[in-house]
């Protein structure tokens, strides 16, 4: 089946006449996948509708923020209540209070919280707190995690490892990657070299505790209980990126799940409901080093603003019941083990990586650990995969190194007609 897209494709020729690409972030653009967007007129519970009226099952929930689905009707009422009194005054609001609380009382790790306007914001500023606090400069990541667009991330991997790194994209000055060093994720005895090799001047390992944006994957043990034994014994901050699973994964996100204390923690997408909105918070004695408290300065003009806070309140306050992370953990099982299954029964390369509501599909018959591993995968098929979806009205996301997000809105019905759509493609594979 093919679905009509005349107004998508007379809106993307007009966009890219406005914008580079046509778009306002790159994946939006299906460089990745083929073919162009879909302009979305609108969302409601597990669909998005675009401006030629397919209806499409969403499995990206806006890259992730929207747990609850789209169109919440009391995120959407929180919303609309609040901007009858304005929406900034660059002043202290009490919502600011209430959804810090929020957080505060959901993640153990977290005393003292600073919102920001997105998760690049958030990694950002934590990563310049902590050079601040502890009056070091390096920064080790890992290859294949995200931390958002600030130059010092986009980097990759030096010549050998431990080396420092070269900058990834032009205009990425490469005294600012001076000071990064990008590891493989699940290789603790690589981070430890690193620790050796370059002794007291580590200030922090930052890591997606649980990967989504190479896709999901999850850490070893001895990975994750490694960074947090490396940096304590050498005075370094572990940073966990839970812009992604923040809320997502767990109530107390990744860190709950993982029982991994960080000293930081970065926030971002759920906590937002949808607009907006970035955070980031750790122990008291580190959160006091920022302004106007501590010497580390960061500051932001529509930071904490009313409209983002009032619909993260409205999220996570519905995101207190169990139950929401019980059905999530439930419905994502359903598809994954479906997903299995079908692929078994007909000898179709796949393995699918799922936790708790973020799901990674990779056309290989591989074990994926690793970004190195997901380069192996078969790219093509992910993207046939994609497009035979999308004809049948499933939107994936348009790239094989992303996640699948579920929400609440989603339900056994729904994810019958993925299978089945499933089924049939292995079906025509073979024909
Ligand atoms: C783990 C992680 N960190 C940081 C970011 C950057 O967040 P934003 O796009 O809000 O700047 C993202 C975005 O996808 C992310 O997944």
């Amino acid at each position: 089946m093919k679905i009509k897209n005349i107004k998508s494709k007379k809106l993307f020729s007009d966009a890219k006449k406005l914008m580079p690409g046509g778009v306002n972030s790159p994946v939006r653009s299906f460089k990745a996948v083929g073919g162009i967007p879909h302009f979305i007129a609108k969302g409601d519970g597990p669909f998005i509708f675009d401006e030629d009226d397919n209806r499409f099952l969403d499995f990206t929930c806006s890259w992730g923020p929207l747990i609850l689905g789209h169109n919440n009707k009391i995120v959407k009422d929180s919303i609309k209540e609040v901007i009858e009194f304005g929406t900034s005054f660059g002043t202290p609001t009490r919502r600011e209070n209430i959804l810090a609380e929020l957080i505060i009382e959901a993640v153990e790790s977290i005393d003292k919280i600073r919102f920001v306007n997105s998760g690049t914001e958030a990694t950002m500023s934590a990563v310049r707190l902590a050079r601040g606090f502890t009056g070091k400069d390096l920064i080790i990541k890992f290859e294949g995690c995200y931390h958002g667009h600030a130059d010092l991330f986009l980097s990759n991997a030096g010549s050998g490892l431990a080396t420092f790194d070269q900058p990834s994209s032009p205009g990425v000055p490469q005294s600012v990657v001076d000071s990064t060093i990008t590891l493989d994720f699940n290789n603790i005895k690589q981070v430890e070299n690193a620790f050796k090799k370059y002794e007291n001047k580590i200030a922090a390992v930052i890591v997606e505790p649980i990967t989504g944006n190479m896709s999901v994957i999850k850490p070893k043990n001895d990975f994750i209980n490694g960074l947090r034994e490396l940096c304590t014994k050498n005075n370094s901050l572990l940073i966990f990126d839970e812009v992604m699973t923040g809320f997502r994964v767990k109530h107390g996100g990744a860190q709950e799940l993982l029982s991994v204390k960080p000293d930081l923690t970065t926030l971002g997408k759920v906590i937002g409901g949808g607009l907006p909105v970035g955070a980031y918070g750790g122990r008291k004695e580190i959160m006091s080093f920022i302004a106007p408290e501590g010497p580390v300065y960061q500051a932001g003009t529509l930071s904490g603003n009313p409209v983002s806070m009032s619909a993260g309140i409205a999220t996570l306050k519905q995101l207190k019941n169990d139950k929401v992370y019980s059905y999530l953990n439930e419905i994502s099982k359903y598809l994954s083990d479906g997903l299995k299954n079908i692929s078994e029964i007909h000898s179709y390369p796949l393995i699918v990586n799922e936790f708790c509501s973020m799901i990674g599909i990779f056309c290989t018959d591989n074990t994926v650990n690793s970004y190195k591993d997901i380069t192996k995968t078969c790219i093509d098929n992910y993207n046939m995969l994609h497009r035979y979806f999308l004809d049948n009205l499933i939107y994936f996301p348009p790239s094989a190194y992303e996640a699948l997000f579920l929400s609440t809105k989603i339900k056994h019905h729904h994810i019958d007609h993925v299978l089945d759509t499933f089924n049939k493609f292995c079906v025509e594979q073979k024909n």
